[in-house]
């Protein structure tokens, strides 16, 4: 086919063309959405670095949850910063712990939203680095056992999935272990797989205060030159118990989520992260770009590039446009 014979732009003429000829469509059923716990109650504390994002008490985590829910978002995941922080980040496995609250008040007040809860340390360490750490290096294997406490602390609370972030060798087998071991064989594990070294998450760092005391996580993320290692983390990661496996972030990363959603049969996620929002947010508020159109090319991006399901601060608003 040639032009002229073959003009493409018949088939854009109007909207009811372009509808039928449409290759990816977005739904609120693509998004979860991130919420920042911290203790106390009745607390909705703007995050500066991330505008339209807050840090929540437990009562008004639930509240956002239910707004979601009402959107038709599928899912939240869940982050805290605790009250007490240690060389080893214990709270991240107290019972009573702020995630642990939450995971119970939600799953109590709106049963039908799925609960996933991000199991990592660097919140819950006063050095802020994803791990137990030893001479200046985070220990692999020593950091494993106090994960496999989270994952257990956290299917006592009755999440639906765990969300191991750390970048630790053999982290997600760690996390399968444990639910294993105290029979919550039906909680799902979603990979932090395919996590690169990124300077978008510095906004993150401000809503989670889990920025590193000393040095940087490039000893453990991965290094953003390298894509065939991404199919080498996600193939280990399967192989240990996976669910789901999670690229992030998201839109530097559009050819790695490409490359494993033609390799790999397991839904895959992307994490719209931090930076990536808070740009268009910034943005938006200098009047530069036009929020909802850039929000949404975003998101349409990541979706065509082949993820499943995008963990996105934009999910209310998004879902909100495609009610
Ligand atoms: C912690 C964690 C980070 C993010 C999610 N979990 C930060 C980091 O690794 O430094 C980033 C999320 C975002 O930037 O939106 N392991
Ligand atoms: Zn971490």
């Amino acid at each position: 086919m040639q032009y002229p014979d073959y003009r493409p732009r018949r088939l854009r003429r109007n909207e009811n063309l372009r509808r039928m000829v449409r290759e990816t469509r977005l739904d609120p059923a693509d998004f979860i959405y991130p919420l920042f716990l911290v203790a106390g109650t009745g607390v909705k504390k703007e995050i500066s670095s991330m505008p339209g994002q807050y840090n929540l008490s437990v009562d008004k985590a639930v509240e956002m949850a239910k707004e979601a829910h009402g959107l038709g978002i599928p899912a939240v995941i869940l982050f805290a910063i605790p009250e007490h922080k240690d060389p080893v980040g214990s709270s991240a496995w107290d019972d009573k712990g702020i995630v642990q609250k939450a995971i119970r008040a939600i799953k109590s007040s709106v049963p039908g939203l799925v609960v996933i809860a991000d199991a990592c340390f660097c919140e819950y360490t006063d050095h802020g680095h994803c791990g137990v750490m030893v001479k200046g290096e985070l220990d692999n294997d020593a950091s494993l056992e106090n994960l496999q406490r989270v994952a257990i602390s956290y299917g006592k609370a009755g999440v639906d999935i765990v969300a191991p972030s750390g970048m630790l060798d053999g982290f997600v087998g760690a996390v399968r272990e444990g639910l294993e071991s105290e029979q919550y064989d039906d909680v799902s594990i979603m990979a932090y797989s395919a996590k690169y070294a990124s300077a978008y998450y510095g906004p993150f760092r401000d809503a989670a205060d889990c920025a590193p005391q000393e040095g940087d996580r490039r000893g453990y993320q991965m290094d953003p030159a390298n894509a065939k290692e991404a199919l080498r983390e996600v193939t280990l990661d399967i192989a240990e118990g996976a669910d789901i496996i999670m690229v992030k972030p998201a839109l530097a990363y559009l050819d790695i989520i490409r490359s494993l959603a033609d390799e790999i049969d397991l839904p895959i996620a992307a994490y719209n992260v931090s930076g990536e929002y808070s740009m268009v947010k910034a943005a938006a508020q200098n009047g530069w770009i036009d929020y909802e159109r850039v929000m949404m090319e975003n998101l349409l991006a990541m979706k065509r590039a082949g993820t499943d399901m995008i963990l996105t601060y934009h999910a209310l608003d998004a879902a909100r446009l495609l009610q």
